[in-house]
């Protein structure tokens, strides 16, 4: 057997470009460099594309939280943005003191971008850099971040909104709000304390420990998630980077309808998100229009995004997302006009209202996929416990699993079945599925305790990509699989 070889820590170069086992069949990997990746990326440039340059450093930063300033690793330089059809352009600098790389959450790119170190690119040292280039073909509403091990817990990740060319447009004025989960202690510190079964030798006087509490002690419940709903403590809830103590606040025009991009960019947190007095017209899942649904509040999973409508009325209203099972909160305030300011802890009824669910999602038919039989079709047994800290797919981490091997113009079903004690959003690279057969299409699902789901995608895009819980610790523990174009 392999050694363990923890996911997305630095290997050798040998294995780069290697799905992470043999695959037990004769057929042939579509590698990262393989032509059929660029021929697929011709598809999608049109001649003349715009080609949009920008630059990023990941490097050390200092965070303002309400006036404590913090050290922790973020990007400095230029908001990414683009519309559908451009050529997006980003060279990253590592200023930080270890390997990483970028993901484009959402984007059906060529693979050889898809930012994951050792499978489809060799990691960026430090001091190093590297220029990912590649086609947006779809709008919508997604965001960046490392693929190497814990990082994306400190700040490194931003907003990707990929403009609509043709946007009716049918809204005032539109505001991103990323959501994510502080936490006081590093990232090693949290995982090392979980994989040790909570056991905290070594770790006396470290902030941040609480969570191991919360979890030894079976708190952070939620009905809504089937049960656990975290592993992890967090200080705080941040909203565009900002605490409850510095809540930013969203302008809408008098009687303005405002479009809300929401992004759960947490790592160990799902927020449900409401706004006093008002509801929410959904208009995107993932990115991907859905017929527009009205409810009181959505549920974010780790890596999901939604985009809602809202018409405001007259005067300052709490925005909230709550931390599921976690009894705390990200704030923000949304307002028209004047008016005196919510106080900081309302809790708005909505909260508790009508929650958007996967069955009130359709996709608008421009989106919507054909109805085929699937040509190939896998079940995946989404595995692990708290106690252990041992996450998996059928039982094994992802240097274990065998490739889920496909090839070009497949429709490929995938079933994920959860035969674990907690839920987990599973996200796919390079695809949007479809959930169901011909149903809302998404990256990201939440799958809950006992819970199964079926998407369906089309094998659109060769290339090696990766499947995964979207929760950061679940996904280091080793909880990810490789679809793999074969030929
Ligand atoms: Cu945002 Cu592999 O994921
Ligand atoms: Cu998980």
């Amino acid at each position: 057997m392999l050694s363990r070889r923890r996911f997305l820590v630095s290997s050798g170069a040998a294995a780069l470009f290697l799905p992470a086992c043999g695959s037990g069949t004769d057929r042939s990997a579509l590698l990262p460099a393989d032509p059929a990746v660029a021929a697929r990326e011709a598809t999608r440039t049109k001649a003349g594309a715009r080609v949009i340059s920008r630059s990023l450093t990941a490097g050390p930063v200092d965070l303002d939280l309400a006036g404590t300033v913090v050290k922790t690793w973020g990007f400095d330089g230029d908001p990414v943005d683009a519309t559908a059809g451009d050529i997006l352009e980003v060279t990253l600098r590592n200023d930080l003191p270890e390997d990483t790389t970028i993901h484009w959450h959402g984007i059906a790119l060529r693979n050889d971008m898809d930012g994951v170190h050792d499978l489809t690119q060799p990691a960026v040292a430090p001091g190093n850099s590297f220029t990912y280039r590649f086609a947006v073909p779809d709008p919508g509403t997604h965001f960046f971040h490392p693929h190497t091990g814990l990082q994306l817990d400190r700040a490194l990740y931003a907003p990707l909104v990929i403009a609509d060319p043709d946007e009716r447009g049918d809204y005032d004025v539109e505001h991103v709000l990323v959501i994510d989960d502080w936490l006081a202690g590093t990232p090693e510190d949290a995982f090392a304390g979980l994989t040790s079964g909570g056991d905290m030798e070594g770790m006396d006087g470290m902030e941040g420990m609480e969570g191991m509490d919360g979890m030894s002690s079976g708190m952070a419940m939620s009905d809504l998630l089937g049960g656990h709903a975290g592993d992890v403590t967090y200080q705080t809830h941040l909203i565009n980077q900002r605490p409850p103590e510095d809540r930013p606040t969203f302008e809408v025009p008098a009687d303005g309808l405002a479009r809300l991009r929401l992004i759960n960019a947490g790592s160990d947190t799902a927020y449900r998100v409401a706004i006093g007095g008002h509801r929410l017209t959904v208009t995107h899942a993932d990115g991907f229009p859905i017929e527009p649904v009205e409810v009181d509040a959505v549920l974010l999973g780790m890596g999901e995004r939604y985009d809602v409508v809202v018409t405001a009325k007259p005067g300052a209203y709490p925005i909230v997302a709550m931390a599921e099972g976690k009894d705390q909160k990200a704030v923000a305030v949304l307002r028209s006009g004047s008016g005196e300011a919510p106080p900081i802890d309302a809790m708005p009824a909505e909260l508790d209202g009508k929650l958007l669910t996967y069955s009130d999602l359709e996709p608008t038919d421009d989106v919507r996929l054909s109805a085929v039989e699937p040509d190939t079709a896998f079940t995946l047994d989404l595995t692990g416990s708290e106690a252990a800290y041992e996450w998996g797919i059928d039982g094994k981490t992802m240097d274990e699993l065998a490739p889920f091997e496909i090839e070009e113009g497949q429709r490929v079903r995938l079933v994920m079945r959860n035969r674990s004690t907690m839920w987990h959003p599973m996200h796919l690279h390079g695809h949007t599925f479809a959930l169901g057969d011909t149903g809302a299409r998404k990256d990201t699902a939440i799958v809950k305790p006992d819970q199964e789901i079926a998407v369906t995608f089309e094998a659109n895009n060769p290339g090696q990509w990766m499947l995964h819980c979207h929760n950061t610790y679940h996904l280091e523990a080793g909880m990810a699989g490789v679809i793999s174009y074969v030929r």
